[in-house]
């Protein structure tokens, strides 16, 4: 007797029958650009297809992701201007602030998360405030990150996303929502987030690399898959109701030991970078379009539960 396991790969019904995993658009989460000067909007050159809206292209953007079935939106602000401090990042007429109320009085249904960090807000284009030295100054940065986490909380965000990689600060934006009675607001924390290469065409669009230094002193170093794990464990204690790992592609292994270890959902966040290259082979005609399917499931098949990427609408058009 010879043991065949192609007998069950032999016809579509049969390998269908017989899938493990499947990519639902209902756990896709598509990331918007949004701009405060009208002038700024348009198409990002290193991720075609991708557009930075105004506040209300992005409201027309959520409409069709709600009728496409992708449930929610990662926001992204670039504001008018820049100063040191990042201060029009906690303006509660900012341009984050405005999309969510816009968003939210369109589209009620449409689950809004919020990007919270200082990055596109300060000239400097760290993710937290300066010290006299240069060094981002940790404990200032989580004072002022749950101040902005109100605002957009006052503003009726669903979800915050703090992407500073900053320490204690779920802990603190956890604290300032409470007090200001914004309990059911969660926090989706960019737990594992590495100094990775791959956001270069996230710096373009949202206009957020550091003038001087790099982002090694607060992201983590990619080699490291137990400090994660700490990352994880430490945002969970502090009141994370979600935790992320981000890259996605170069770092499945990170989601998966994620996975392994803990029962809260995991994101992952496939960035920029992966979108670029995708979409670059494709469309030189060297790689075929289905390899946007195939990374899709692995995200699922490595253990994530939300996957944020900038195929959600494409994916979600073709698979309706
Ligand atoms: C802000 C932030 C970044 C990304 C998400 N939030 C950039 C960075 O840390 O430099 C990257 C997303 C992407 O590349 O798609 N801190």
């Amino acid at each position: 007797m010879t043991i065949r396991p192609r007998r069950l790969r032999r016809t579509p019904a049969i390998r269908s029958l017989v899938r493990e995993h499947h990519v639902h658009a209902e756990h896709l989460v598509q990331p918007l650009f949004v701009v405060e000067r009208d002038a700024d909007a348009g198409a990002v050159a290193s991720m075609p297809g991708i557009s930075r809206f105004t506040v209300e292209g992005a409201v027309g953007e959520a409409r069709e992701l709600f009728a496409l079935g992708v449930p929610a939106v990662l926001l992204f602000g670039i504001p008018a201007g820049k100063d040191t401090t990042g201060s029009s990042n906690a303006d509660p007429n900012g341009v984050v602030q405005r999309t969510i109320r816009a968003i939210k009085s369109a589209v009620p249904d449409m689950l809004v998360i919020a990007d919270l960090c200082n990055c596109e807000y300060a000239s400097h284009g760290h993710c937290g405030v300066l010290d006299a030295n240069g060094n981002v100054d940790n404990d200032a940065t989580v004072t002022l990150l749950a101040r902005i986490a109100v605002t957009y909380a006052q503003s009726g965000v669903d979800v915050v996303a703090p992407s500073d990689m900053m320490d204690g600060r779920v802990e603190a934006i956890r604290s300032a929502l409470d007090a200001h009675g914004f309990d059911a607001v969660a926090i989706l924390a960019y737990s594992a987030k590495y100094a990775s290469a791959f956001y270069g065409p996230f710096r373009e669009a949202a206009e957020s690399a550091p003038a001087f230094g790099d982002r090694r002193g607060y992201q983590m170093d990619p080699p490291n898959v137990r400090e994660a794990l700490r990352e994880i464990a430490l945002d969970i204690e502090q009141g994370a109701d979600a935790v992320m790992v981000k890259p996605g592609l170069a770092y499945l292994d990170v989601v998966r030991a994620a996975r392994e270890a803990f029962e809260v959902p995991i994101a992952v966040y496939s960035v920029s970078g992966e979108y670029a290259m995708l979409k670059a082979a494709i469309a030189n005609g060297w790689l075929e379009e289905r390899v946007i399917d195939e990374v899709l499931i692995a995200f699922v098949r490595a253990g994530a539960d939300i996957v944020i990427t900038y195929f959600a609408k494409e994916w979600a058009a073709r698979n309706r």
